[in-house]
């Protein structure tokens, strides 16, 4: 079986390439990578990995993968919004991979703007004609590669204290890219399972509970600095007027901490054994990671 992947120099690609090389050792695997990937990350990996070097964003990329040959099985990690391009390009040749997507569940937001190109890429998912598997995860956090949690651990370590827009009683519930990883592995293995299916992690939590919980982890409280939220969107709001696309943060991104993030995982623990651990286990691991790496304080 001939696969390819797209994203495998990111956090749960890596993760995902090891998962493999220990089922499947020295297997031949095609990887979708951009001209400037960091290649190094998975340089040492025990499978045979075949470069296809382009951008997964384009026609012409998928065009010129699929004139060498046609994957039985794309494992799409990079952007759920490229789904439309492959599927257009896998159309007009009258070919159905098996297609193994990471969503998000970033798709259920109230905020248009936000989820609007998410909705795109799965209703036109839901008009392909071979197997798909999608997987959504909500919040991925786990390590220091992660784009959410590993900042927020980095600046309570180092201010003691954190911003709260508005109530911070939404609730969240990361998952740890270990976890997903695993379960992209598994559905692989499981040809027949089909559909899109929601992956949360292991615990529902406030999001002022998650900074008790990250406090306790560091071992120094943190302090939960009580901010009206339209303090918070006024800043954002500013800051992308005056900065555009540098401004560190989004007013959407403000407007979504109001938004409950909890989704069940039972489609996923019923045809995926998905079994995520706990937050409070994920993050243990997460400060240990980054307290041997010497970037938060032991
Ligand atoms: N992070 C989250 O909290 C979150 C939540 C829900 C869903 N997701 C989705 O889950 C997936 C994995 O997330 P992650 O945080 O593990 O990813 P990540 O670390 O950000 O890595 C993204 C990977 O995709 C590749 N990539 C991005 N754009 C590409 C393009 N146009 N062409 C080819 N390759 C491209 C990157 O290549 P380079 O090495 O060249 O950058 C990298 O290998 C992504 O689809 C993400 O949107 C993430």
């Amino acid at each position: 079986m001939s696969i390819l992947v797209t994203g495998c120099t990111g956090l749960t690609g890596g993760l995902f390439l090891n998962y493999f090389s220990q089922v499947f050792p020295e297997r031949e695997l095609n990887c979708l990578v951009r001209p400037n990937s960091d290649r190094t990350t998975i340089s040492n990996v025990n499978l045979k990995l075949n470069y296809c070097v382009g951008d997964s964003s384009t026609i012409e990329t998928w065009e010129n993968i699929f004139s060498n040959f046609i994957p039985d099985t794309i494992i799409h990690l990079a952007q759920l919004r490229h789904i439309p391009t492959i599927i257009s390009c896998l159309n007009k040749l009258e070919k159905i991979p098996r297609l193994i997507i990471i969503g998000t569940t970033g798709i259920y937001s109230q905020y248009n703007e936000y989820s609007q190109d998410y909705k795109i890429a799965e209703s036109q998912l839901q008009t392909y004609q071979g197997s798909y598997c999608l997987l959504r995860p909500t919040m991925i956090y786990g390590s220091h590669r992660d784009k959410n949690l590993h900042k927020l651990i980095k600046f309570c370590d180092r201010y003691g204290f954190f911003p709260v827009f508005g109530a911070g009683d939404n609730l969240v519930q990361p998952v740890h890219a270990d976890d997903l990883a695993q379960t992209i592995l598994t559905a692989l293995q499981r040809p027949h399972i089909q559909g899109a299916y929601d992956l949360s992690g292991g615990t529902v939590v406030t999001f002022r509970e998650l900074l008790t919980l990250v406090g306790k982890l560091l071992g120094k409280p943190v302090r939960q600095i009580s901010l009206p939220l339209n303090a918070g969107i006024w800043s954002a709001t500013l800051l992308e007027n005056i900065v555009k696309e540098r401004s560190p943060v989004r007013r959407e991104q403000i407007l979504r901490l109001q938004e409950d993030k909890a989704y069940p995982h039972d489609a996923a623990q019923r045809d995926l054994d998905f079994f995520p651990r706990t937050l409070e286990e994920g993050l243990r691991q997460e400060v240990e990671l980054m307290r041997s790496l010497g970037m938060i304080s032991s």
